[in-house]
């Protein structure tokens, strides 16, 4: 049983907590205002749904149960603050899985509750659309970004904190979800991403040609779902050896850069703006990283990307993102917590 002694409380409000529960990470951070980052702590839970082949939901709620308080007191330790110099608390309200994200609620809310402090939710893809602006050097608003995780994949045009323009999304599978998927089918353990890249670099270019799909759409939006039909296809119509393998992870990951790096220029060039932040776990995919500097450069434009260990789910994306939203909302003291599992960013407009 894990149990945190409330101290009296003195102090304002600089230094945020941040708690991220949304799926298979628990990620506490302390972001002081002036300081910058204190600390941050993070549990993956991978190794825990790798034999499922995918996040079991319950499990995920139980670990972060296990979870969360260790690694607050962790993160206190780090950063030499104990709990009385917390001023706020911000927690992933959702989108995400609704028990796992329950998790963190609860204990965000009961531990603002007896700090007597604000209890900040807020949007995970807020988190990740921000979280470049935690690394050096920052993007000055208004910037594109590009949010491609295991559950999302969608433009955004970010004019400051709290104002964001939906430019174009995936109509079906996430880029993610497509990494995931197409890995799944040759083999590899979930979350595939990073192992089907590491694949790719021993693949033959040109030995197979999976579609695009959208590519030439006119507009912003994405499609992968046909991506995971063409591998399986070459999948099962092909010898199943090693190079066979790193040939089609090859071809995949060009397939799903190609589409992505394809449609970020053509946002810039219909915003006419000229900074791209690229956010979310697919950002840590180097390939993406070369092709968008690259072709965003011979524009004249430049790419920022979180530092790597801010690109997958974290807790110091979620205390930067709270720590914005308090200069720009009056502070509330309401300690009932409601999660949202589903939650579209764009109703989340509060800089108007
Ligand atoms: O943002 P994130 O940590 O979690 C969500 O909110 O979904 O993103 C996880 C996704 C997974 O689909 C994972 O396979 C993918 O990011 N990913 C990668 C790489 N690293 C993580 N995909 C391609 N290449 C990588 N290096
Ligand atoms: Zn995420």
């Amino acid at each position: 049983m894990h149990t945190l002694k409330i101290p009296p409380r003195t102090g304002n409000m600089k230094l945020i907590l941040g708690i991220e529960s949304s799926c298979d990470e628990t990620g506490i951070a302390l972001y002081h205002v002036e300081r910058g980052l204190l600390a941050h702590t993070l549990h993956s839970q991978i190794a825990l749904h790798n034999e499922y082949g995918g996040v079991v939901p319950e499990l995920a709620s139980r670990d972060h149960v296990r979870y969360v308080l260790p690694l607050i007191r962790s993160a206190l330790e780090k950063a030499g603050c104990t709990l009385k110099d917390i001023d706020a608390i911000a927690y992933t309200q959702g989108p995400g899985l609704s028990g796992a994200l329950l998790v963190g609620a609860s204990v965000a809310c009961a531990l603002a509750y007896a700090l007597d402090v604000p209890a900040i939710g807020v949007h995970h893809l807020e988190g990740h659309l921000l979280s470049p602006l935690l690394s050096k050097p920052a993007p000055q608003f208004p910037f594109v970004a590009l949010l491609v995780s295991g559950g999302h994949t969608q433009l955004m045009r970010v004019d400051g904190v709290g104002r964001y323009t939906l430019l174009g999304e995936s109509v079906d599978d996430a880029a993610g979800e497509a990494f995931d998927k197409s890995a799944k089918l040759l083999g590899l353990d979930y979350p595939g991403g990073a192992l089907l890249s590491k694949l790719a670099q021993d693949g033959t270019p040109g030995r197979f040609k999976l579609p695009r799909p959208m590519l030439h759409s006119g507009d912003l939006d994405f499609s992968f779902s046909g991506l995971k039909t063409a591998v399986l296809l070459a999948v099962q119509q092909n010898q199943n050896d090693e190079q066979t393998r790193a040939d089609i992870a090859h071809a995949a990951e060009e397939a799903i850069v190609d589409v992505l790096v394809h449609k970020a220029v053509a946002a810039l060039k219909q915003t006419g703006l000229e900074q791209l932040v690229v956010a979310g776990g697919v950002g840590a995919n180097r390939l993406l990283r070369t092709r968008l500097s690259e072709l965003v450069g011979k524009r004249g434009g430049k790419v920022f990307y979180p530092d790597l260990e801010f690109c997958t789910d974290n807790g110091a994306m979620i205390a930067f993102a709270g720590a914005m939203r308090l200069q720009l909302q009056p502070e509330q003291r309401d300690y009932r917590f409601n999660v949202k599992p589903r939650w579209d960013l764009q109703q989340l407009n509060y800089a108007d």
